[in-house]
């Protein structure tokens, strides 16, 4: 099934700004099956540890505090394609740079805060799917 599945989180900032249902409706619409899903919050630690391939970058510590500051919906997704296809719905991490009609074009306030995490490739899709669902909560 590689290829098949991505991992998103619905970030803290578009969780507190109500936009949980719509953005699940776009990711709906776009062709994607929710195959695990959670409302849940990252610690401190676990998203330093998620985001652990960023720790040199001057942001990582604006990006763990703001990942861990609120609730987050983690989901697995499944469609052909899902993460190359799904780094298309949700648009460029910046959202004044996202193309219209994308989830972060339409719900991402700004470069740190913008609604939504996508896997970047197969390998990490896995990795960060078995980060946050144990088999039995994969359907
Ligand atoms: P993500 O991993 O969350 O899906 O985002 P991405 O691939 O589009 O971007 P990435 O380069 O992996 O960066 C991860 C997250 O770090 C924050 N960021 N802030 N202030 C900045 O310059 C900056 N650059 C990145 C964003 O929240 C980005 O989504
Ligand atoms: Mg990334």
């Amino acid at each position: 099934m590689s290829g098949n599945r991505t991992f998103t989180m619905i970030k803290p900032d578009a969780v507190a700004a109500g936009h949980i249902g719509a953005i699940l409706a776009h990711i709906n619409k776009a062709g994607f099956r929710i195959v695990a899903m959670k409302l849940t919050q990252l610690s401190k630690e676990k998203a330093g540890e998620f985001y652990a391939v960023h720790k040199e970058r001057p942001f990582y510590g604006e990006l763990v505090d703001f990942m861990s500051s609120g609730p987050i919906v983690a989901a697995i997704l499944e469609k052909d394609n899902a993460v190359a296809d799904f780094r298309t719905t949700i648009g460029a991490t910046d959202p004044a740079k996202a193309e219209a009609g994308t989830i972060r074009a339409l719900y991402a306030k700004n470069m740190g805060e913008n609604a939504v995490h996508g896997s970047d490739s197969d390998e990490n899709a896995a990795i960060e799917g078995s980060f946050h669902f144990a088999g039995v909560e994969t359907f």
